[in-house]
């Protein structure tokens, strides 16, 4: 098996354990809520008549049911993509039990075969996600395409794990870190700020993180540098 196939293959029973074993919006999980900074960027769009929205690797939702639930009452539709089937029909349920079904476009697709069309969202976000296509080129086509997908005044924003380490908790070995991508953060920045560098930013950090998932069984302890990266297109 390729190295990617094997990573793929991990993190599939690793995301299936997940959205099995943990409902959205309840305690237990990162599922608990949304991430904060993307709730936090919405106020900028408010003027927007209709607003188009992008979720890369979206998961279950925790993130582009807020978004829709805060839009309420405007247009907003919003393209929701992951390789996942269980992740699709997770968040086909959700959004149906969060009566947000009508504002949800899904597709099961890998964000790197994904085509974005150009000049069409107000909002791009990936969080978690862009680090697991398959390699750095398509991580770096994939930036490209985001940047050719938002539209004037829209909002990019980005969460990227960098420098992962992974350690089964049992042994304290150290193990291959299941990331496709895994650059270094100095890396990731300067990839970030040359790719978007006619465009304001509004966000720039790099916070460590450790969390602790379960995968084929076993107790693994994931150290990264979480990357978060947020830039308005205005003039360019
Ligand atoms: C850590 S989860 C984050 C999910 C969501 N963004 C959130 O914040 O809740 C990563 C998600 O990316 C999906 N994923 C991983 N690799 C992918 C790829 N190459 N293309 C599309 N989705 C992918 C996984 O199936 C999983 O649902």
């Amino acid at each position: 098996m390729s190295k990617i196939d094997a990573i793929r293959l991990s993190e599939k029973e690793s995301h299936e354990t997940l959205y099995k074993n943990n409902k959205l919006f309840e305690e237990g999980s990162f599922l608990y809520k949304p991430v904060k900074t993307v709730m936090d960027i919405l106020p900028l769009l408010t003027n927007e008549k209709a607003v188009r929205v992008l979720d890369l690797g979206c998961g279950v939702g925790r993130n582009s049911i807020p978004i829709t639930q805060y839009f309420a009452g405007k247009n907003c539709l919003i393209d929701c993509v992951d390789l996942l089937e269980i992740a699709i029909e997770k968040l086909e349920e959700y959004s149906k039990q969060f009566g947000v079904n009508n504002s949800i476009v899904k597709y099961k697709s890998a964000i790197e075969d994904f085509e974005i069309t150009e000049d069409t969202y107000n909002l791009i976000i990936a969080v978690s996600a862009l680090e697991h296509v398959a390699t750095e080129k398509d991580f770096i086509c994939v930036l490209e395409k985001i940047k050719h997908g938002i539209k004037k005044n829209g909002v990019i924003c980005l969460c990227v794990n960098t420098e992962v380490v992974e350690t089964d908790i049992k042994s304290g070995k150290l193990l291959d870190a299941q990331f496709e991508v895994n650059m270094k953060t100095v890396d990731m920045n300067d990839l970030l700020f040359k790719t978007f560098s006619n465009f304001n930013t509004l966000k720039s950090t790099v916070v460590q993180q450790e969390h602790a998932i379960k995968r084929n069984e076993r107790d693994i302890l994931i150290r990264t540098q979480v990357v978060t990266y947020v830039v308005q297109k205005l003039n360019c």
